[in-house]
């Protein structure tokens, strides 16, 4: 008699940053675990159509557009032409490297990739369907729910090859765009739009809320408009587009006030929409074991757990889509499993914005500080006086440093400027530890760094900011 197969102690659905993680993390601890991915290479969204390809593309134009507009001013004279084809390639490469060093990883940490599609058939039963249409059943103590997001459509606006396009399609256009028509100013909007913007495109932005990047600052999402507006950027805020017609040399859109009023007709030969993303559950089964998502399509979970050996991490469930907070929930669902302390900061949850210059914060933003009534201190300084940023010629923006009335416990810092992701960590650990903003300002930073500024905005809180 054939023996039963030993059931695993996880199986993963989804092999993204939260999937992979939790693979890895599983397998360190020692539990037996499969993680189940049906594309062709494990890293999910982030490593194979999202973070990582779009850093690549915004890594290489920022190159092209220095080469272009910066270095003559410090005395480099070229002429850059551009290699689309070769900047694809380098992208593509580097996606390609990432994603078998997760392989590599998998081995080394005994994770099994199963290749295919996953469906929940029971309790402790995952179905897996290849591509060759084979099946097979895996046999789990534990089943993690980590199948991510997905664009979210315009109604209206249907995607058409090459002209209608979502993120995924902004990932390899083919040439670059006349006239590129992004809906949505979020962050993908600006930072594919910035993309083809620095390599020629002429790139309108429409949104429909009056103002960029909801989530972000008020006083840093005007002045990061500002600065995007004067590399190029056309912003029609306030706006909705109602339909999408394709013609011959493009698309024609039609757009209309928010508020009502008048439609107008505007036209690009691309048109990328970037209107948010919707959680992923296709074909899951999630009915099979009594799961239903919530209205907005995420599945709500009590510190992880949906139901009776059924957890969920990532994209799929309530908090920042973010990669490193589906890392965080990687983590902390295993070590839950394995009966370890499983624990998320969300308030900690880091943001980057990897435009030039980039835009990073964590903690509160001040409009959430004054809708609570929080009695709070702001220091501010601003890069123009920052000496390696005068230096770079790279002076456009400010940090901002929010801390407790009373207690002067930070409660958010905000950053405008070049490399302003690497700097925010030094924020998130301060405020990790409950730390105060006096406790940024008396700690010695190295000389010149775009990092005093941070000291210097935190030494501003008490009013005593020496470089401005
Ligand atoms: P995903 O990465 O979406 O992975 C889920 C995986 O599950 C997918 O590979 C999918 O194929 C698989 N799957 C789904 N259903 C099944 C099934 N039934 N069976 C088998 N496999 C299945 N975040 C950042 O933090 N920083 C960034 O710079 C950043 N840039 C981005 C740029 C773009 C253009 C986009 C689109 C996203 C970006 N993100 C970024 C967001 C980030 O990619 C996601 O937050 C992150 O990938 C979520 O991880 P996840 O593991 O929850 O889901
Ligand atoms: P988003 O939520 O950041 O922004 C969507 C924007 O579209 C919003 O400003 C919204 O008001 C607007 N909008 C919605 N409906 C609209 C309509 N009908 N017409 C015009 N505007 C409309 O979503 P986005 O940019 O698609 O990104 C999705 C997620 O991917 C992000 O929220 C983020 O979690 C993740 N991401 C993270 C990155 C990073 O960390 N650097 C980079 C790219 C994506």
């Amino acid at each position: 008699m054939a023996e039963a197969p030993v059931p695993y102690d996880v199986v993963i659905i989804g092999g993204g940053p939260g999937g992979y993680n939790a693979a890895i993390r599983a397998g360190q601890l020692g539990l037996k675990v499969a993680c189940v991915e049906m594309r062709a290479t494990l890293g999910g969204t982030c490593l194979n159509v999202g973070c990582m390809p779009s850093k690549a593309l915004l890594h290489a134009s920022e190159m092209f557009d220095a080469a272009n507009s910066e270095f003559a001013k410090i005395g480099i004279e070229v002429q850059p032409k551009l290699n689309l084809g070769q900047m694809h390639k380098a992208k593509d490469d580097s996606v390609t490297a990432l994603t078998k060093g997760i392989e590599f990883l998998f081995k080394k940490n005994k994770a099994d990739w199963i290749k295919g599609r996953g469906k929940i058939v029971a309790k402790g039963k995952v179905e897996v369907t290849a591509a060759d249409g084979s099946v097979q059943t895996l046999e789990a103590r534990n089943i993690v729910i980590a199948t991510g997001s997905e664009p979210t459509p315009l109604p209206g606006v249907a995607f058409e090859d090459g002209k209608v396009i979502d993120s995924t399609g902004a990932l390899s256009l083919p040439a670059v765009p006349k006239k590129l028509i992004v809906i949505g100013a979020g962050i993908i909007g600006l930072e594919l739009g910035s993309v083809w913007r620095r390599l020629g495109a002429e790139v309108t932005v429409v949104e429909f809320l009056d103002r960029i990047t909801p989530g972000m600052d008020t006083e840093v999402a005007t002045a990061f408009q500002r600065t995007l507006t004067k590399q190029g950027m056309v912003f029609k805020l306030g706006a909705k587009v109602t339909g999408a017609k394709p013609v011959k040399d493009g698309v024609e859109l039609t757009v209309e006030p928010s508020a009502g009023g008048a439609a107008e007709t505007i036209k690009g030969d691309v048109v990328l929409v970037a209107i948010g993303r919707r959680p992923y559950t296709e074909g899951l089964g999630l009915e099979t074991i009594g799961v239903t998502p919530d209205k907005r399509g995420f599945i709500d979970h009590d510190h992880f757990k949906v139901a009776d050996g059924v957890w969920v991490i990532g994209d799929v469930t309530h908090g920042p889509m973010l990669a490193h907070k589906a890392e965080e929930d990687a983590v902390a669902v295993i070590d839950t499993i394995a009966g370890k302390y499983g624990h998320v900061d969300y308030a900690l949850v880091p943001s980057v914005v990897y435009t030039f210059p980039e835009v990073a914060w964590v903690g509160q933003t001040e409009d959430q500080l004054k809708a609570a009534g929080v009695a709070y201190k702001k220091g501010k300084f601003p890069f123009t006086a920052n000496s390696r940023a005068k230096i770079n010629h790279e002076t456009d923006g400010f940090v901002k440093v929010l801390a407790d009335a009373a207690t002067d416990k930070v409660l958010g810092v905000h950053i405008m400027g070049p490399q302003a992701g690497e700097m925010i960590h030094e924020a998130a650990i301060t405020m990790s530890f409950g730390g105060a903003s006096e406790d940024i300002a008396r700690t010695c930073h190295a000389h010149p760094t775009r990092s005093e500024a941070v000291r210097q905005a935190a030494m501003d809180v008490e009013g005593w900011m020496m470089q401005a």
